[in-house]
């Protein structure tokens, strides 16, 4: 498979973006990650913290409040960068908590979901006016994009995260190195939010996953921090964060879990509910793990 391959079947896989925003677990999880994002800097390393009820709706999460004391964040204007950013369900939920002027930036390669992007900043443009949004369809690794990598990207970014789509991706080494050009020196930092699968620390089993998911699922803490090294980052910090108790289809539960789990599910020792958009779904614990460096 290669990096067009790659991408190719990322276009096809994640082409409904309405199905895609109304999948529960996507919420919940877009939620979560929008707050660790804002409070990594407090967030705890050990115990690895549970998130999430299974037996409540929405596993419990409030979807309409984040609850961040915004006077945490910093007060000058930031610019950041929405790596792969889909339909942009953690840029909508970051927006209100943007010091004034700021500006987002969503990269992605997949127009459909860039569309539904676009649909949700002009909802927001009328309720932030000073918070600037736009996104843009870019391959970053495709050589005759150069010029406006060149005079619009590199240099210019405070923080870009990345949100469980790292594992999606061919080459995330590439990518990363790639990335790291965008940050400010000195400043600019990187955030990696995606899967962890605790199996692939083991070995790497025979298990097949779509070509979609390049990396079963899960990335390896010693990978991760070594691709963060080669880029040029320091202050690296890469961790299992936390796990989140969501319900998820089949599908998800062969490309992404661990092998007891995947087992649970053969076995049909899973609880199972029926969601009305996604028909079947299973009550899982998914594990995540947060990547972070700063440019040198
Ligand atoms: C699982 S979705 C995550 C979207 C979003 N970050 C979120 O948290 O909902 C994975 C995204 O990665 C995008 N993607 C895959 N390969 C990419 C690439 N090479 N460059 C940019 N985006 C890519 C896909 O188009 C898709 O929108």
């Amino acid at each position: 498979m290669s990096h067009q391959g790659a991408i190719d079947a990322n276009i096809k896989a994640f082409h409904a973006a309405e199905t895609y925003d109304a999948r529960e677990s996507m919420q919940v999880l877009s939620t979560i990650f929008t707050k660790t994002l804002l409070e990594y800097e407090q967030l705890p390393v050990d115990p690895v913290p549970v998130y999430g009820d299974a037996q409540k709706p929405t596993s419990g999460i409030d979807l309409n409040i984040i609850h961040y004391d915004k006077s945490k964040s910093p007060s000058t204007s930031l610019k950041i960068m929405d790596f792969a950013c889909g339909t942009g369900l953690v840029m909508e939920k970051m927006v209100p908590f943007l010091p004034e002027k700021s500006e987002i930036v969503g990269i992605d390669i997949n127009q459909a979901f860039l569309d539904s992007f676009n649909t949700k900043v002009e909802k927001l443009s009328k309720q932030y006016p000073t918070i600037s949004v736009h996104s843009k369809n870019l391959d970053i690794l495709d050589s005759s994009n150069e010029d406006y990598i060149k005079n619009s990207l590199e240099g210019k970014f405070d923080k870009i995260y990345c949100t469980i789509s790292y594992h999606h991706l061919h080459n995330y080494e590439d990518i990363t190195n790639k990335v790291a050009t965008f940050l400010k020196p000195g400043v600019g930092k990187l955030y990696i939010i995606d899967f962890y699968n605790e199996d692939v620390e083991r070995s790497y089993s025979d298990k097949t996953t779509s070509h979609a998911v390049q990396h079963m699922g899960g990335l390896k803490v010693e990978a991760l921090t070594k691709a963060f090294q080669n880029a040029g980052l320091h202050q690296i910090e890469v961790a299992k964060q936390y796990e989140v108790n969501i319900w998820q289809q089949p599908g998800f539960i062969q490309n992404h879990c661990n092998d007891e789990t995947l087992n649970k599910w053969k076995e049909g020792k899973l609880e199972s509910k029926i969601s009305e958009v996604e028909g079947e779904v299973f009550s899982i614990k998914a594990s995540i793990i947060m990547a972070v460096g700063t440019k040198i």
